[in-house]
């Protein structure tokens, strides 16, 4: 085991030059990078003032904030998350399996989920949840013809396609129709 740690050591320190002064002189090595290849990135910050029903909007929840960093791979059909919430309160309510998702609608619109992600776990000052998920996309809601779930034949690439037809929401008890919500572009 001791071999192991001193061997992945040396390996992630290889890539910098060896400090002629000796070990202490060695700073903190660079470390592999990602594992993960994504196609493309979005930074996207989600407040209330975006949040509508139908094309009216709410409100939202007033002091809540989201911070949404995603990682997509189009040839994999993955997207991968960070998501953190700041000032979320009530409890989590959606009739979909979760109630964070990534939904299908231009800005000022409502539209049908498309992805649910897992519900950042945590408190008001601060929830986070984080991981990937790979195609076919579950939200536990079926669309107009009652038995396709509005997930089922959602590619990944749609986004890159036209990153201004999707938006990130959650969905709070306290504000039903969402907390926040930002526009992918
Ligand atoms: C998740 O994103 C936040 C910024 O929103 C960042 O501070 C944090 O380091 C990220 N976590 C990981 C594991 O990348
Ligand atoms: C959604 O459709 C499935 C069949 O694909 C069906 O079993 C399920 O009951 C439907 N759910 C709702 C809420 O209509
Ligand atoms: C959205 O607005 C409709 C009326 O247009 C209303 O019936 C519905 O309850 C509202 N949804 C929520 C979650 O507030």
């Amino acid at each position: 085991m001791k071999f192991t740690a001193i061997t992945a050591v040396a390996a992630c320190a290889s890539a910098v030059s060896a400090a002629p002064g000796g070990w202490s002189n060695m700073k903190a090595a660079p470390c592999p990078k990602s594992p993960f290849q994504f196609t493309s990135t979005y930074s996207v910050t989600a407040t209330p003032d975006q949040v509508v029903n139908g094309t009216t909007p709410t409100g939202g929840l007033p002091g809540a904030i989201g911070h949404y960093e995603l990682g997509l791979n189009s040839y994999t059909n993955t997207i991968c998350y960070n998501i953190t919430l700041i000032g979320f309160r009530g409890n989590y309510q959606s009739a979909a399996l979760t109630a964070t998702h990534l939904h299908e609608a231009a800005k000022g619109q409502s539209g049908p989920p498309r992805v649910a992600f897992p519900n950042p776990v945590g408190d008001e000052k601060y929830a986070n949840s984080i991981g990937c998920m790979k195609g076919p996309f579950k939200t536990g809601l079926n669309g107009t013809d009652g038995v396709t779930d509005t997930g089922a034949n959602f590619q990944v690439s749609q986004i890159e396609k036209n990153p201004a037809g999707f938006f990130v929401d959650v969905h709070s008890s306290l504000a039903v129709p969402g907390a926040v919500r930002g526009q992918i572009a």
